[in-house]
């Protein structure tokens, strides 16, 4: 595994992170045995939302943790709040506050090393943000802030007023889901992928040493699940093959070094509840794809070019 100091942080992470959205309905020997593969890896990222499985993923993860207090130590853990499943996004003090101090006794651990604001809020004071992770921080229940799914001025909006600095934002990325980069590569076209949909995130985010996490990297959409070996997406499992095969790796693996190839030093956040995937998909960090094998990819998903 191999390992980025997080810019405008002394935080040393994998370059891989685990995510634990789907792990809410693993039996807790499962998730015992995931994590475990995880530091056993070299992964010593985990990535949560207070919303995963209604909480009950931090749950499981905090259960896990009751059982190895000496985990804690090897791990950075992230979580997520300002989400109301089916009503709204809340970024109030009062329930910032409420979710954090939820998270910290799921989790079983008196801090998080890292809180993001998990989608944008139309009704976000970006003051009153400031204010509460003041006080978080200030408590010692968060060290560090970022945002997820924020475009660069709403980031800029929040920077007028927060003490301190937002370090991460996770944003979703993969072959299949690359509008951050189709724009950039289309620029002045008329065709709809030169639309730049996200105020030009993706160079923002390098400019202000934020860091980008993708997320779903190997899916394609809600609807279609995973494009590994979906039928939509013969050319591009057509070239991942070839390239697999090269490299000796599965294709999710050559689908997190194509994210890995980008230069912008990204996490990607790995969705697998497999400890044999998590093995197999970590082996990205093993080799690096060529500047024609990364544009291969690119464009073996129909995608336009100039
Ligand atoms: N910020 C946000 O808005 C946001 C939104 C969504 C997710 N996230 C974060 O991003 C993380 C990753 O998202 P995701 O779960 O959608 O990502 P993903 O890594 O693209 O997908 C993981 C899923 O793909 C499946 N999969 C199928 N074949 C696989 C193979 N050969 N190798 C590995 N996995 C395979 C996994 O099944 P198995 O479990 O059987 O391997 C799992 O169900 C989440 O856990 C969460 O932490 C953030």
């Amino acid at each position: 595994m191999e390992y980025l100091t997080l810019p405008q942080t002394d935080l040393k992470v994998s370059k891989i992170a685990l995510g634990c959205m789907r792990i809410a309905d693993k039996s807790i020997e499962e998730v015992e045995e995931l994590i475990k593969t995880a530091l056993e890896s070299g992964i010593n990222f985990f990535d949560h939302a207070d919303i995963y499985g209604g909480g009950k993923s931090e749950e499981l993860f905090g259960e896990a943790l009751k059982r190895h207090p000496e985990y804690r130590k090897q791990m950075i853990i992230q979580t997520k709040c300002g989400i109301i499943p089916g009503k709204r996004y809340d970024f109030s003090k009062e329930h910032i506050l409420k979710c954090v101090n939820e998270s910290l006794e799921r989790l079983h651990t008196d801090y998080v090393d890292i809180l993001l604001l998990h989608r944008p809020d139309a009704l976000c004071d970006p003051q009153e943000v400031a204010e509460t992770f003041n006080e978080l921080y200030e408590a010692g229940k968060v060290h560090y802030f970022g945002v997820s799914n924020h475009t660069p001025l709403q980031i800029e909006l929040l920077k007028k007023y927060l003490k301190y600095p937002i370090i991460i934002n996770q944003l979703q990325l993969s072959i299949v889901h690359s509008v951050m980069i189709d724009s950039g590569l289309n620029m002045n076209m008329k065709e709809a992928f030169a639309q730049d949909k996200d105020g030009g995130v993706l160079d923002y985010c390098r400019l202000n040493d934020i860091t980008i996490q993708p997320w779903s990297s190997i899916q394609a959409s809600w609807a279609e699940g995973t494009f590994i070996d979906h039928p939509n997406y013969q050319k591009l499992n057509d070239v991942m093959q070839q390239l697999a095969h090269k490299y000796q790796v599965t294709k999710p693996a050559i689908a997190i070094a194509w994210l890995l190839r980008h230069p912008a030093h990204m996490q990607p956040i790995v969705g697998t509840t497999s400890s044999q995937h998590l093995k197999e998909t970590i082996k990205a960090c093993d080799f690096t794809l060529t500047r024609q094998e990364w544009y291969d990819l690119y464009l073996a998903n129909e995608k336009p070019l100039p």
